[in-house]
């Protein structure tokens, strides 16, 4: 069954300590369900998995199956919610290698946009080349400095690589649907456009257009990926915290953080999720990290960065706590064979295969981190899937948004962005600063 499971037991957070939230968590799954309402409200993602615009799907599906044809490279030009979601959800579900298998059935996917380094832009216009690419550009605000620079460097490029009118059928545009600067270009060039709903915010988005496109060009399945978090929001809709893990989640960690445990970090043994744990520090991070308050989130690849990472998590402040993603069965696995010679001395673990020995690495760590004063909840999953990845994704958002409240503050809105933006147009001399 498609479930994510949610265990506590090295949490140090007892089901009684969660239980005396139940009234709050009610009072809060009421409020979020009316916000939900309100067109004016960034909530629009709580019911999107069943409320979403069939003919726009549709419209995605195609354009992804045309670009398939007439690109060897999908650009997605965006930043933050405009590209995270995206990549997370591509790496987690295609080959960590996928750009250089040379065998395709879809496009590579590159990104651009979320950077001002010229050295990254240099290095991708060569790597492109002189293959063929569109270009998919999302803003929902339509004014964001990184991509709209981008925009215009590739915008350049596609042009001379094939005349403007050519150039115009491979240019995507994921914006608002009446306002900005993006919008307007879009309408006067007259590029296919794609809708960021008014009432869902960036880095809420991964399940509209500014995910769904670059997804389903890289040949992930997006109906399943939607079903998949259509049965999470039926499952994660019980007002009765008792009932519902994805509240016992937002819960647990704000019982730790009022413990002084502030600094949540996001563990994952599986290199594919590493942009699945950018775009949950993104969500978490930007929600949460307001008026003085907030969990730090932080994420790590083990086992890799138990070799950078690890000696600072057992023995370093004692203000952490961290989450782990267990994936319960790799796709693929592989058998450690026996050597006569034995000189590496590992015939100990001959017969067994590698994802045992990741499981057990993981199973001591969490010992280790445990008995060292870091409490941890494990969130597991059956596998890494379109169905479960689209779970897991609404899971986390649902879990984002009570937590917030719960915290006390608006997790839909990011006013502390604006600071470095006035200040760097001002250093640009952008005219109105
Ligand atoms: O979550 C958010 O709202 C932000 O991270 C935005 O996604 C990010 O700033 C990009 O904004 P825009 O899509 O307007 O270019």
């Amino acid at each position: 069954m498609l479930e994510v499971k949610l265990n506590l037991e090295k949490s140090k957070v007892t089901t009684e300590e969660i239980l005396k939230y139940k009234e709050s968590v009610e009072k809060y799954h009421n409020e979020l369900k009316e916000r939900a309402l309100d067109n004016n409200d960034y909530v629009g993602w709580l019911e999107l998995p069943t409320n979403y615009s069939k003919l726009e799907f549709t419209r995605i599906k195609q354009a992804a199956k045309r670009i398939s044809e007439d690109s060897d490279v999908l650009l997605v030009i965006g930043i933050g919610g405009s590209y995270l979601g995206a990549r997370a959800v591509i790496e987690a579900l295609t080959s960590s290698f996928d750009n250089m298998l040379q065998e395709r059935k879809h496009p590579y996917i590159l990104y651009a946009g979320n950077n001002l380094s010229p050295n990254y832009i240099n290095e991708l216009v060569e790597a492109i080349g002189n293959k063929d690419f569109s270009i998919n550009v999302i803003s929902k605000s339509g004014t964001t400095t990184e991509p709209a620079i981008a925009f215009r460097i590739f915008r350049e490029m596609l042009e001379s690589k094939y005349g403007i009118e050519e150039a115009r059928s491979r240019i995507y545009v994921t914006t608002d649907e009446k306002k900005g600067a993006l919008k307007k270009l879009a309408e006067q060039e007259g590029y296919e456009q794609f809708v960021i709903p008014d009432n869902i915010g960036g880095r809420f988005s991964v399940l509209t257009a500014v995910g769904l496109l670059p997804i389903a060009t890289s040949g992930i399945d997006i109906d399943k990926l939607m079903e998949g978090a259509r049965l999470a929001q039926v499952r994660y809709n019980d007002s009765d915290l008792k009932y519902n893990e994805c509240y016992k989640y937002a819960v647990a960690r704000n019982i730790l953080y009022k413990s002084n445990k502030t600094t949540e970090i996001l563990v994952n043994y599986e290199p594919k999720m590493h942009y699945f744990t950018e775009w949950w520090k993104q969500l978490y991070g930007e929600s949460e990290g307001k008026d003085k308050k907030g969990i730090f989130p932080a994420g790590v690849d083990f086992t890799t960065d138990l070799h950078s990472m690890g000696q600072y998590i057992q023995d370093g402040r004692r203000d952490l706590f961290e989450t782990v993603l267990r994936i319960e069965n790799p796709e693929t696995n592989i058998k450690i064979n026996a050597d006569d010679d034995n000189l590496d001395g590992l015939n100990y673990l001959a017969g067994k295969d590698l994802d045992y020995v990741n499981k057990k690495a993981m199973e001591g760590t969490i010992q280790a981190h445990v008995t060292g004063d870091v409490p941890n909840i494990l969130i597991s999953i059956e596998k890494l899937d379109e169905e479960t990845i689209g779970h897991l994704v609404y899971f986390f958002e649902k879990a984002c948004a009570i937590s917030g409240m719960i915290l006390g503050v608006n997790p839909f809105n990011q006013p502390g962005v604006e600071e470095y933006k006035k200040n760097m147009f001002k250093l640009l001399e952008k005219p109105g600063y």
